[in-house]
């Protein structure tokens, strides 16, 4: 090899090593819940630091009190941003985005990161009352934060502790049990909102006509954007259908960060009437957008529908008017479609619904009660069982009938699948519901299109908002939870509850095979070896509830039994002895 070879060699040695770098401290990064939360009891030492670091890692729009509209106040630096801008580096959000590429904005990120800890840890250490100026005190002089600045966001930390230290739970519910009055507030994620705090109060949602704020149509252009440079990386253009799940709390949350970013495909932005009610939307001219519109196909959750009718006949609006642009198709996908369904004799009418529920009344898709239960044989009957469930179009004057010969067609040409997930508290392998919807739209796709969609998820419980793909995001999770002894360990101080939470994160993993066939062999593996392989382990998941772990075992053998992981015959012989020692001992309880 010559000299050039091995410096190639070595930079491309160089590449990886800091691409494996940036993906263990994605993986130490991410906040996790390590534990259920105990009704009534504040969250303590370490949980409140992490807390505190990562509500001070976003750049937030604290609204003026006194003014009639919630989008006029001011905006609270990140103090993230703040340390990179006293620095005299690059911003916080393009040290995170390049630090995988370069290693001297690896090293940059990583000196912002430790200050802002050290500055935590200052302000939590001060005697009471000197925690801000001790925390600005402490950003002056190590980099340079003027304390003004920082000041915004040291006062909003205080605040924050202080409503976290306290914890009024208890007497809201025995107020609630005596009839009495509870204070309302809003509900949401404490890092996305802290205004969700004190907790125990009577949470409200949201005013659905205010719904995508400024603030999450800001937010939403540059996730989609990124959504969209994700998909053109790996396929080289733009994708011309996509469908996107909608759920109504997500959206409550975010004060509609997923409609908006449902609108920025289609390139329009909410207008907002003289009452500041979003009823119409303004078409962002293809000059500014600089790319197609993007088709996109909307399943809604049966909660959006009931919270959010008035969105529901503004995402329908937006199609509509795209459809009507007179502009070349190859630049408005969505009248490409429509025109080309007109040819096939579909009236207008049908040819733009996009926005997809449940019939009136009915929630869910009922997938996840098909794995659950073990109640199927092929994926192609999950997917079946979405359209069944989701083949209800909304919109002005379409009545919620049901359109599922529309909805197919619209599934047909879909290539990219993609949703939202706001929370640092639930992710894909915590609740069964991302894989029956998500899960379950990609099934759909797969079978009406002839091919797997490329599915994403996006997650915007990180300042710079990042798109992964659905196996990422699995492998994140099940790195930072249900493989991580920090977060089982966590739950097995609940005893019996936290071995049922272990084994539902099994169980809604298998559901990610069931749907979308996107869970790594190892993942599987070392489920197996950490749960069950070990003797130690596993006495203590069977002293602590023995029908969880049961389920545990079960579900793994029929992930072996389905084809669905290649485990070894060795392993699995000692799962099968494991299985059938605790249906001896279940068969003992019950004698
Ligand atoms: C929703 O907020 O729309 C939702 C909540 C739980 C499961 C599914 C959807
Ligand atoms: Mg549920």
């Amino acid at each position: 090899m010559d000299s050039t070879g091995d410096k190639l060699r070595q930079e491309e040695r160089d590449a990886r090593v800091l691409s494996l770098y940036e993906q263990v401290l994605e993986i130490e990064q991410r906040l996790i819940p390590t534990g259920l939360h105990v009704f009534g009891v504040a969250p303590g030492g370490e949980q409140m630091q992490a807390l505190l670091q990562t509500v001070a890692s976003f750049d937030r729009f604290d609204p003026d009190p006194h003014a009639a509209s919630t989008d006029s106040g001011q905006t609270v630096r990140a103090l993230t941003d703040l340390i990179a801008l006293g620095l005299g580096l690059e911003s916080y959000q393009v040290l995170v985005e390049r630090s995988g590429a370069s290693e001297s904005r690896a090293l940059d990120r990583e000196r912002v990161e430790w200050l802002l800890e050290r500055a935590i840890e200052t302000f939590l250490s001060a005697p009471e009352g000197q925690g801000a100026a001790a925390g600005a005190g402490f950003l002056l002089e190590e980099a340079g934060v003027p304390s003004g600045a920082s000041k915004p966001e040291f006062d909003l930390l205080c605040r924050v502790r202080e409503q976290l230290s306290g914890n009024a739970e208890l007497d809201a519910l025995a107020a609630a049990l005596r009839g009495d009055y509870i204070v309302p507030g809003p509900g949401a994620d404490i890092i996305q909102n802290p205004d969700v705090l004190p907790t125990g109060r009577n949470t409200h949602a949201v005013n659905p006509y205010l719904i995508p704020s400024r603030m999450a149509v800001q937010r939403a252009a540059g996730v989609a954007d990124a959504l969209l440079q994700r998909f053109r990386t790996e396929k080289g253009r733009y994708p011309e259908t996509m469908a996107m799940v909608l759920w109504g709390i997500d959206n409550i949350k975010t004060q509609g960060e997923a409609v908006a970013q449902a609108l920025h495909m289609l390139g329009v932005k909410p207008r907002r009437d003289s009452l500041n009610r979003a009823t119409g939307v303004e078409v962002i001219p293809l000059e500014v957008l600089g790319r197609p519109r993007i088709d996109v196909v909307m399943t809604v959750s049966g909660i959006f529908r009931d919270l959010f009718g008035s969105t529901m006949t503004l995402l329908d609006t937006a199609v509509r008017t795209v459809a009507e642009l007179d502009e070349p198709e190859n630049m408005n996908f969505v009248r490409r479609h429509v025109l080309l369904q007109a040819e096939q004799g579909t009236t207008l009418e049908d040819a733009t619904a996009r926005v997809f529920s449940n019939a009136a009344g009915n929630y869910g898709t009922n997938v996840n009660f098909m794995v659950l239960d073990s109640q199927w044989q092929t994926g192609s009957e999950l997917g079946d069982l979405f359209v069944t469930r989701k083949c209800f179009a909304y919109g002005r004057g379409r009545d919620a009938g049901q359109a599922r010969a529309m909805m197919e067609n619209c599934l047909a040409r879909v290539e990219l699948t993609y949703q939202n997930i706001d929370s640092s508290e639930i992710g894909v392998t915590d609740v069964d519901h991302y894989f029956e919807y998500l899960g379950g739209v990609s099934r759909a796709v797969e079978q009406r299109a002839g091919s797997r969609p490329a599915i994403y998820l996006s997650d915007s419980t990180n300042p710079c908002a990042k798109v992964r793909t659905l196996e990422e995001t699995i492998q994140l999770e099940s790195r930072t939870k249900t493989l991580n002894p920090k977060w089982y360990e966590g739950l097995l101080r609940h005893g019996f509850s936290g071995v049922a939470e272990i084994e539902h994160h099994v169980t809604n993993t298998f559901g990610w095979s069931a749907t979308a066939g996107a869970v790594d062999k190892w993942i599987y593996d070392e489920v197996a070896e950490t749960f069950v392989l070990d003797d130690t382990m596993l006495e203590r998941l069977k002293g602590l509830n023995l029908g969880s772990t049961r389920s545990m075992v079960g579900r793994l053998l029929e992930a072996a039994g389905r084809g669905i992981w290649a485990a070894d015959e060795e392993v699995l012989e000692r799962l099968r002895g494991a299985f059938e020692d605790i249906d001896d001992r279940i068969e003992g309880v019950v004698a």
